[in-house]
């Protein structure tokens, strides 16, 4: 039985992803930062209806220490891998233009680049031939950013940049890697960050396609990168034409 890692398991279009691929029949090293008990009930939850095997690790990507002991537990476990889903990520330090500090700009590199590059690399050993890693990035990356989000925006680039260096070093190892840029996807990330319904609303008559993206839109790209043997180094932009 082949293994996937889901970073950011807990969230929500993590835990879409996570149920997409256990339908698939991959068990699951699920990830979580803060979520312990949503997690231990959805990784049993998603174990008993599609019978696979689960796993719960936790970790903050902000912390150097903690990213460590993620890979170095995740190393240990020596799982035939053959996904890996770099989904935690977020915005910890929303700050305007004049206002980002160091701090503020090396948090959100940790959690968005940092450390899925690590966890890439520690991961490499466990990967299997035939095998997937996929970024979710953001539309953000195309506008640089929002009123606070710069540093997010470059983050997510740097990412990009990351997945395509990894895909044309990995492609001999029959390793694909994409990143999915995903547009204004509703989840709890927006009522964390302060948004409030008319700014979502506003937000949303931006969209051609006039709404909000949902977590099941990503998992299908996930599924759409899965079954595409000939797609790697791609970003594939799930927006609704934004
Ligand atoms: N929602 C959108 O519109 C949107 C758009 C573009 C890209 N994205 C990207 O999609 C991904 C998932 O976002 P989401 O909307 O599903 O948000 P979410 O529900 O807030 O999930 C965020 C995930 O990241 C984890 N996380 C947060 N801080 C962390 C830390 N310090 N260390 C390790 N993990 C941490 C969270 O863990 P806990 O919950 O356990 O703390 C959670 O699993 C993120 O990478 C985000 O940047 C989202």
């Amino acid at each position: 039985m082949n293994w996937a890692v889901i970073t950011g398991a807990s969230g929500a279009i993590g835990r879409a992803i996570s149920a997409c691929l256990a339908q698939r029949g991959f068990s699951l090293v699920l990830h979580y930062h803060s979520a312990e008990e949503p997690m231990q009930k959805f990784s049993f939850e998603i174990s008993r209806r599609y019978n696979v095997d689960t796993k719960i690790l936790p970790a903050d990507f902000t912390s150097e220490n903690s990213t460590r002991a993620f890979c170095e537990t995740l190393e240990s476990l020596k799982v035939p891998l053959q996904c890996l889903i770099h989904c935690a990520g977020g915005v910890p330090s929303p700050n305007s233009l004049s206002r980002i500090t160091p701090s503020d700009w090396n948090t959100i590199f940790s959690l968005n680049a940092t450390a899925p590059f690590f966890i890439t690399q520690a991961a490499l050993r466990l990967f299997v031939p035939n095998s997937d890693i996929i970024f979710i990035s953001s539309i953000s990356t195309k506008y640089g950013g929002g009123e606070n989000t710069l540093h997010y925006a470059a983050a997510k680039a740097a990412v990009e940049s990351i997945a395509r260096g990894l895909a044309r070093r990995l492609a001999a190892e029959t390793i694909k890697v994409n990143v999915i840029r995903a547009g204004f996807i509703l989840t709890g990330a927006h009522k964390k960050m302060g948004r409030t319904r008319e700014d979502i609303q506003e937000r949303i008559s931006k969209i051609p396609l006039r709404r909000v993206g949902t977590p099941d839109d990503i998992s299908r790209a996930v599924s759409f990168l899965l079954d595409s043997p000939f797609v790697t180094g791609s970003v594939v932009e799930v927006t609704g034409g934004d």
